[in-house]
């Protein structure tokens, strides 16, 4: 029978256990795909430990917000997709929707988009959260357009690489944020017009340097904290902030009286916006094609080997690329 991730008490990575299920025919709406390969989130990790804020049902509880494979089987009333075709999942925002970590799983048909071509199984594995997520924030929220000075926190991060090439694809100028000088030619190597490393100069004074005096016109904000102050200060008046992450847990002051936009960005808001997600489908597809858009992998594990995929990431040492499973 089929291999499925599942676990039954929130906890470490041990709580993961490889179980055989049937595979589940898909209803009207619904096909099933055959995963080839899947991505390792920061999100399972919060939903194996029971610290995300979307509840998860116990027991039998299910993980995998990204993967790829090949439609296996198609419900009434889907239309567009067939057996055989080469897919991605898109995030799937609902704990109780069955996730990619398993041989074979069954979604709504609004779930996947067509593969990429030119992606490898496992960078297409990899490419949905987090280049969506800076897509949506970007393009979608900020309204990112070419010459835009576009300053970027946790650059070297999966959704901050991803930021970094989607910036240039547009022909906006990405400027990179790190706490480490050491990871500054990884960043120029990796689209970052210019890398401010907060070890060792000051972001306001750095970013007036960077765009002539005027500030940055968007901020991508995935750290929030006490740093946050800086950003706000770094970006030009009437430009833009889009807070999407929370790497620093330390609280960030309610920004006050400031002349700029501020939007809270959640990927989910989009993925479940079909106009949306067809727009982000396309973009990625460019960027693949025009070889703009390429994740990062960092480690290749296979499904037997997901808990040390798991225990990999809690090791924190993948530097922002992506670790992938493959099935
Ligand atoms: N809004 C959404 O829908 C959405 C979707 C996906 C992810 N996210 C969130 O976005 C954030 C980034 O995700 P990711 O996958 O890119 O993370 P990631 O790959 O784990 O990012 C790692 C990088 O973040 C930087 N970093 C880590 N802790 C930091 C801290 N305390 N202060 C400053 N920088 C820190 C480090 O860069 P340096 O060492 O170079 O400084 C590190 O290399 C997370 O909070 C994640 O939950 C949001």
């Amino acid at each position: 029978m089929p291999r499925v991730i599942m676990f039954d008490e929130f906890g470490g990575p041990d709580v993961m256990q490889v179980v055989e299920e049937p595979v589940v025919e898909p209803a009207a709406g619904e096909v099933r795909v055959r995963i080839e390969a899947f991505a390792v989130n920061p999100l399972d990790q919060m939903m194996r430990s029971g610290t995300s804020p979307a509840i998860v049902p116990l027991p039998r509880a299910r993980l995998g917000v990204e993967g790829t494979g090949v439609v296996d089987a198609v419900g009434p009333e889907v239309t567009g997709l067939e057996i055989g075709d080469p897919v991605i999942l898109t995030a799937i925002p609902d704990a109780s929707v069955r996730g990619s970590y398993a041989e074979y799983t069954t979604v709504p048909a609004s779930r996947v988009v067509a593969r990429p071509a030119g992606l490898g199984i496992t960078e297409a594995a990899a490419i949905w959260v987090a280049y969506s997520t800076a897509y949506g924030a970007l393009v979608e929220k900020a309204g990112m357009r070419p010459g835009d000075h576009v300053l970027i926190t946790a650059a070297s991060g999966g959704v901050g690489r991803a930021a970094m090439q989607i910036a240039n694809q547009i022909g906006a100028v990405p400027i990179a944020i790190t706490r480490h000088t050491a990871k500054k030619d990884d960043l120029i190597a990796a689209g970052a017009a210019a890398v401010i490393a907060t070890d060792h100069v000051d972001v306001v004074e750095a970013v007036r340097h960077h765009t002539g005096g005027t500030g940055a016109d968007i901020v991508l904000d995935v750290v929030m904290g006490p740093g946050q102050q800086d950003l706000l200060k770094a970006a030009r008046p009437g430009g833009t902030l889009v807070a999407a992450g929370f790497l620093d847990p330390r609280p960030a002051p309610f920004p006050t009286s400031m002349p700029l936009t501020i939007f809270g960005y959640r990927s989910f808001e989009h993925t479940v916006d079909a106009v949306v997600v067809k727009r982000m489908a396309a973009f990625l597809n460019a960027g693949v094609r025009l070889g703009a858009l390429r994740p990062a992998i960092d480690k290749v594990f296979a499904l037997d080997d997901v808990v040390e995929a798991h225990r990999h990431l809690e090791k924190g040492l993948h530097a922002g690329k992506k670790i992938v499973v493959t099935v």
